[in-house]
């Protein structure tokens, strides 16, 4: 259960992309599962709650993946010669298929579910497979770890190799026997997966846009990534304006179900209003589109645009799973942006990144990815005194440096929903 208690250290967490709240040796605390707010002297009324002093290390909020694939994770950092298409024929699908074998479901599951647990994340938005037994194997597990998570039985009915798709009538049977087991978790849940259009038929997501009505259901999909898909999807949908109105079309693009797109590297213009119009969030995965060479997105407009959007990992286009790489990732990739392809819009800025891998993306489950007032308490500790400097560096600059020196093994407590998973 979630506690009262208060955490004393370096506190540090986004209010907007603009700023970066930047807290020395000061007071967070956390009443019944939320956030009191941080000050620099505890107020007297708190002054009987336990606490857990950190000292020198920084404690930031919770960090959010918008997108990964938890059944990709045996293959991370490998075979990223390819463009999409290619990738998924030869590196995805195959490994994706070894997850009818639940023992095998069970084996790669629990790496993964350990590596994310140790890591900056405390909530991510995943794609599992088709199967649905491994899916609730993924599911337990997350639940076990107290990770905050939404996990996605996919859809494949068309396009797909014959070892990896499903009947239109059994995919939409086994997602809703699927939601309805996934019921019994409390810090999991289940999220409509269309893999993408080209590999669902339009009865599949009419059906998959009524159960998405039935249940009252998040949606997670792609979109716009890479040239070849956009035009496979112009030829398959040829009434669509852009590839958002595929999934629009049957409820499954925003407004009343609550949805992420990931990449949106080739959004058109029309597609961009429709997202903004819709509350759509965008997962923003430059690690992915780097190693997949699918391009890069136009971050910066989304922001200034106002629309949602975070980061993800996008495990195994990305990979791995720290997301302060992807952080390094997006700043990295807007500064090419902006060398190479449109002056206009300015690289995105450390405190920009940050609050995408937090607040940005964390909103997508409510008021969570910030310490102000009333956010759900999650919180990470990271212990970087063992990276050496001989001057000395401000809290901001200790966090912006993990960036691009990673954060592997800092990771030394962590919080979720208020209650201390290590
Ligand atoms: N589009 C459809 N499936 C996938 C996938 O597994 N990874 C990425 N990056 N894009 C996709
Ligand atoms: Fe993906």
């Amino acid at each position: 259960m979630a506690k009262s208690f208060i955490v004393k250290g370096n506190i540090i967490f986004s209010k907007s992309p603009e700023e970066l709240s930047v807290n020395e040796g000061s007071y967070l605390v956390c009443e019944n599962g939320k956030s009191a707010g941080v000050f620099k002297e505890l107020p007297e009324r708190y002054a009987n709650l336990p606490m857990d002093d950190f000292g020198e290390r920084l404690i930031i909020s919770g960090l959010c993946d918008l997108h990964l694939h938890a059944c990709q994770y045996a293959f991370r950092g490998t075979g990223m010669d390819l463009e999409l298409l290619d990738w998924l024929n030869t590196q995805a699908f195959p490994e994706e298929a070894r997850y009818e074998n639940l023992e095998y479901a069970e084996r790669a599951y629990d790496m993964f579910v350990q590596e994310l647990l140790s890591g900056p994340t405390t909530s991510a938005v995943i794609f599992a497979t088709l199967h649905r037994q491994a899916s609730l194997i993924l599911m337990e597990k997350l639940e076990k770890s107290g990770l905050r998570s939404l996990v996605g039985k996919v859809n494949m009915d068309r396009n797909s190799p014959s070892y990896l798709i499903e009947e239109t009538a059994a995919s939409l049977s086994e997602t809703e026997e699927w939601i309805k087991e996934s019921a019994r978790f409390k810090k999991t849940g289940p999220i409509i997966t269309p893999r993408f259009t080209p590999s669902c038929s339009d009865t599949l997501m009419e059906g998959l846009g009524k159960l998405q009505k039935k249940y009252g259901l998040p949606v997670q999909s792609h979109l716009s990534e890479n040239l070849d898909e956009v035009e496979w999807v112009k030829k398959l949908c040829p009434d669509c304006e852009d590839y958002g109105e595929t999934y629009e079309r049957f409820g499954l693009f925003g407004d009343k179900s609550k949805t992420v797109m990931a990449h949106c590297v080739y959004s058109s213009e029309s597609e961009v209003a429709r997202m903004k119009r819709r509350g759509v969030y965008i997962a923003h995965c430059p690690q992915s589109n780097t190693n997949l060479t699918s391009g890069i997105a136009p971050a910066r407009l989304y922001l200034k645009e106002g629309l949602n959007i975070g980061l993800g990992t996008d495990l195994a286009g990305g990979a791995n799973t720290c997301l302060f790489r992807t952080m390094a990732s997006a700043v990295q990739v807007s500064k090419l942006r902006w060398r190479l392809v449109d002056k206009s819009l300015p690289p995105l800025s450390f405190p920009e990144v940050f609050y995408m891998a937090s607040l940005g993306g964390g909103s997508f489950f409510g008021k969570v990815g910030s310490f102000d007032k009333d956010y759900i308490f999650d919180a990470v500790v990271l212990d970087d005194s063992g990276i050496c400097s001989p001057r000395p560096m401000s809290l901001s600059q200790r966090l912006e440096r993990l960036m691009y020196l990673g954060c592997d093994g800092l990771v030394t407590g962590k919080y979720v929903d208020g209650i201390r998973l290590f």
